[in-house]
């Protein structure tokens, strides 16, 4: 069994950041949020993986995994291009996967359970995908699937105004190659995509057979902000306690924090887990839950929670920082004894600041 992991996409919704680099590669606890999916794939024995590449930047993700060899896989690299749909991505991936199953992952997707119970007796099953689903609140604004007693798929409605179950499509999917046929079938919907849901209804119109797996942990789509953070949360609950940078004298540090080499709590501070810093950080103030500060940050007399760093960044703020996220090379400073009292700010296209 091969994986392919979509990497593609313009990432509108989390602009700026994206204006720089793909958003696969916007951190959560530290890590590209992409290395968890690389991650699932490997703990399910699939090794084998192709990399979908879109146009915003797609050097950067080759340049962070490279051959994948450090990260224990073998990556090939598939150039989409222009985002056409998902179905499109996939379909890219054809010589890639030749006649073997694969495993089709969203690149900012993020899965508490990882994926080796879904992946588990697909191949010599009579099934042609298995796809994941979680039970969610409001199904509306997901693909959702109709499912018989048997868990089995009897139809795929993209985001339905009256939903016929709560099962939303989670973005992993699992296929045998006859997917590429049925791509071939479908048309570009009212977006102009090929959109997956399309293609496996196909599946389903060809009487070939569709199973379902139901996520119980949590997952995560981290296509905007308040997504990233919320993974963020996520992934930091299950954080255990590393320090290797230096603890300056009366530091208070409670619950799971991870501090990076070379860096240095000064004197005074109190770093509330669950939280991670980076390597060569110099942190005066107070860092509190849900917080991940990237590599050479300085955190300067400020407070900060609930937040994302991803590194590089100066912060010095009179007030405390929550639930942001600061791109690379940020900077916050207050000028306290200077006039006129103004707010002086350089600000990217899409940047968003709550005063
Ligand atoms: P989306 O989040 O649906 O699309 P997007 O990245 O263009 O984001 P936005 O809506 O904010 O502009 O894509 C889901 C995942 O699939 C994401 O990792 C990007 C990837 N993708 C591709 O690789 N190729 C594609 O053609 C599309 C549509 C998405």
């Amino acid at each position: 069994m091969k994986g392919i992991i979509l990497s593609g996409g313009h990432g509108t919704r989390l602009r700026p950041l994206t204006h720089t680099g793909p958003k696969q590669l916007i951190p959560i606890a530290n890590k590209p949020v992409i290395y968890y999916a690389i991650d699932d794939l490997r703990q399910a024995g699939i090794t084998d993986i192709g990399i979908i590449l879109g146009t915003n930047m797609p050097n950067k993700i080759k340049d962070a995994l490279g051959d994948g060899s450090e990260l224990g896989v073998n990556i090939t690299y598939i150039m989409q291009g222009e985002p056409k749909g998902l179905a499109h991505a996939a379909k890219t991936a054809q010589d890639f996967v030749g006649d073997e199953s694969f495993v089709m992952y969203l690149g900012d997707n993020i899965l508490k359970s990882g994926i080796q119970e879904f992946v588990e007796g697909f191949d010599d099953s009579d099934f042609s995908a298995r796809i994941l689903l979680q039970a969610v609140e409001d199904p509306r604004q997901f693909g959702v699937a109709e499912v018989n007693e048997k868990e089995e798929v009897i139809r795929l409605v993209e985001k339905p105004e009256h939903p016929k179950s709560n099962l939303a499509l989670v973005g992993i999917y699992l296929f045998k190659e006859n997917i590429f046929c049925a791509i071939d079938k479908i048309k570009p919907s009212w977006r102009d995509e090929l959109e997956i849901t399309d293609a496996i209804q196909q599946l389903i119109d060809d009487d070939l057979n569709v199973d379902s797996f139901i996520v119980e942990g949590w997952w995560k789509d981290t296509g905007k902000p308040e997504d990233v953070l919320d993974a963020n949360q996520l992934i930091l609950e299950t954080l255990k306690t590393d320090i290797k940078g230096k603890i300056e004298d009366n530091v208070k540090i409670k619950g799971r924090v991870q501090i990076g080499e070379n860096t240095v709590i000064k004197e005074g501070s109190v770093i509330k887990g669950p939280c991670i810093i980076g390597e060569n950080c110099e942190i005066k103030g107070y860092v509190g839950p849900y917080t991940s500060i990237g590599d050479n940050t300085q955190l300067i007399e400020s407070e900060i929670d609930s937040s994302i760093v991803i590194g590089n960044s100066v912060i010095q703020s009179d007030k405390r920082i929550t639930e942001s996220l600061l791109g690379l090379n940020s900077k916050i400073v207050t000028d306290k004894d200077t006039y006129p009292k103004g707010r002086s700010l350089v600000m990217g296209e899409n940047s968003v600041i709550k005063l």
